[in-house]
């Protein structure tokens, strides 16, 4: 089946992972809280809990279908541009797919590993499918806060980048992730 579509945008599908990935990733970090384990499992914090683990679940839900999907999905093509925006673009959107995976997989098992089930909207109760192994939960949990932050600030420095391109390179890279206009 032909793709009908120009080749200087992302397909329709690939769009829509990539805004639907962004709020999330957004709404997880605006939804999350750390500080001391006991206050993070409390039943007050339950609630705030279950929606940063639903949030972060969807999250690596969506970068996995979205992984696939570029396989199948042609990539746009912006044309010549210096050796080292090519590069640096690359880099950056190997490290934002490496975090989209990373973030989730900290928290998940450095969760299972501090002995605690996962809890979200849509299964309520996912248990640690292996013994607790506190210390490495611990580290893990840490390694998750930390790369939580820096997804955010990497997304941030992408962004900036993309309406570098738009507003002062003036060309198509923004556009390339927008529908196009009717
Ligand atoms: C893109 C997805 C995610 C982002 C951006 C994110 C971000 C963060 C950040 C920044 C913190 C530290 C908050 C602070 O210190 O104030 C945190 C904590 C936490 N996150 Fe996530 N997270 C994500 C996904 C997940 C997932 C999938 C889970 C599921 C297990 C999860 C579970 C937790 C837990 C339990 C804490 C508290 C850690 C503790 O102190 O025990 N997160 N997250
Ligand atoms: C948490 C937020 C975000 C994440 C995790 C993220 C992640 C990514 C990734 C991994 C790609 C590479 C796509 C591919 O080629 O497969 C990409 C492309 C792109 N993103 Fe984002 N993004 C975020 C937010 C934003 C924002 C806020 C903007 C605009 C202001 C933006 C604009 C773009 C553009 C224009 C491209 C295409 C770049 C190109 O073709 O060279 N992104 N994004």
């Amino acid at each position: 089946m032909a793709h009908i579509r120009s080749s200087e945008r992302y397909g329709g599908i690939a769009q829509a992972l990539h805004w639907l990935t962004a709020i999330l990733v957004l709404a997880a970090f605006i939804a999350a809280e750390g500080g001391p384990e006991s206050r993070v499992y409390s039943p007050e914090r339950d609630g705030q809990r279950i929606l940063h683990e639903s949030l972060g679940l969807a999250v690596l839900a969506l970068v996995a279908v979205r992984i696939v999907w570029r396989r199948l999905d042609r990539v746009p093509d912006h044309g010549p541009m210096p050796r080292w925006m090519t590069l640096s673009s690359a880099l950056t959107h190997g490290l934002l797919y490496l975090l989209l995976f990373a973030v989730p997989l900290t928290a998940i098992f450095g969760a299972w590993w501090q002995g605690h089930a996962l809890n979200t909207y849509l299964f309520a109760e996912i248990p640690a499918p292996f013994a607790p192994f506190h210390d490495l939960g611990d580290a893990l949990t840490e390694i998750h806060e930390t790369l939580g932050d820096v997804i955010i600030w990497l997304a941030g420095l992408h962004a900036a980048a993309a309406l570098f391109h738009h507003f002062i390179l003036r060309d198509k890279v923004l556009v390339a992730m927008l529908p196009r206009r009717k």
